[in-house]
């Protein structure tokens, strides 16, 4: 298996295809598509802040063309290439009221993997210049190949994922995924837009000093998230511990990966199972953070264990650090 730093990612995905179990080419194309669109997507967001010369949503642009929005726009890129390429027979976003069903007749084109995602995760840091991302999740269809997919083939538990992965679209952009054999990122180098193989076998600390939370909603969460908030900020031990929260949960994951901490979307009396959503912002992520070492729940129960029961669902996310999300779930009984 190809693990140095000049390895590029259409490398590591063609050394890596021989390894999955049952094969057939099929995921790594899914995952070379998902790569390209990444691409694409990056160089929108890039733009970002010209937006005020190229135009904002809402605009006509000098080809009469109205201006997007751009996580509408991420959606539609991905949603293209997922469909030009011919590589998966559903879809899900967070954008899609309901599911894109790809209807394949030509035999060849009998796929079987469905795909959700979030095309942009913390959108409302895109006008301020903030690092946002992409989230995705793929599972093998429940129904029958050749047949239309139904809602049954999406709200599969989490532990069913083949594969997961997030963009980040920051300092510099990184393609993070697993296949179930652990966390590897890849660096987009900008100039020849190429990914390289930059964190080989990424782990979570197996404990940290940072905790990521939105304390505006402090007096609405839960005794127990109140109770855990306070632990992180005693003077005792290694605490306090240092709040950090981007408000983008793949770049507050991101950084908690390599550093170490914890991410809190906690229930409140406000909303009642947060505002994170289980299919495609969770459940990727708590697969990630299992094949990392981490562990994610929603402060009770492992994610990647729900039985989902709705497309758009959410659910109460403590995700990180073995030991602080252990430490977390203890105050929460
Ligand atoms: P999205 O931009 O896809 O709607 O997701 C935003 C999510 C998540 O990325 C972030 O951590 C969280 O919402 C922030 O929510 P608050 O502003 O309520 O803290
Ligand atoms: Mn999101
Ligand atoms: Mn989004």
């Amino acid at each position: 298996m190809l693990k140095s730093k000049n390895t590029t990612l259409g490398e590591y995905i063609i050394e890596n295809q021989s390894s999955f179990q049952y094969s057939s080419g099929e995921l790594s194309k899914l995952i070379n598509a998902i790569r390209l669109a990444a691409k694409v997507v990056n160089h929108e967001v890039n733009k970002a802040g010209l937006i005020d010369i190229l135009g904002a949503a809402g605009d006509t642009n000098i080809q009469g063309e109205d201006q997007q929005k751009l996580d509408v726009l991420a959606n539609e890129k991905f949603i293209q290439t997922l469909k030009n390429r011919e590589i998966v027979c559903g879809i899900a976003s967070e954008e899609e009221d309901d599911f894109i069903s790809i209807n394949s007749n030509d035999e060849q084109h009998r796929n079987k993997y469905v795909v959700l995602i979030d095309p942009l995760d913390g959108s409302s840091n895109i006008d301020v210049n903030v690092s946002v991302g992409t989230i995705f999740s793929i599972y093998r269809r429940i129904t029958p190949e050749g047949t239309p997919v139904t809602l049954e083939d999406f709200l599969q538990p989490g532990r069913n994922q083949v594969a997961a992965g997030y963009i980040v679209y920051g300092t510099s952009t990184m393609l993070v995924y697993t296949t179930g054999d652990g966390v590897n990122g890849f660096t987009l180098n900008p100039a020849i837009g190429t990914f390289y193989l930059s964190h080989p076998n990424m782990e979570f600390p197996e404990t940290g000093k940072i905790y990521s939370v939105n304390e505006g909603n402090y007096n609405h969460f839960p005794q127990g998230v109140k109770d855990y908030i306070k632990y992180c900020q005693k003077e005792e031990d290694d605490r306090p511990y240092t709040s950090r929260y981007i408000g983008s949960l793949v770049s507050d994951f991101h950084r908690n990966m390599i550093k170490g901490g914890i991410y809190m979307y906690p229930k409140s009396s406000k909303a009642s199972n947060g505002k994170l959503r289980l299919l495609y912002e969770c459940n990727p992520m708590a697969f990630l953070a299992e094949q990392a070492n981490g562990k994610a729940s929603d402060g009770h129960t492992a994610i990647l264990d729900l039985q989902p029961t709705e497309l758009h669902q959410r659910v109460p996310f403590f995700c990180g650090s073995i030991k602080m999300v252990e430490k977390a779930e203890e105050f929460m009984k």
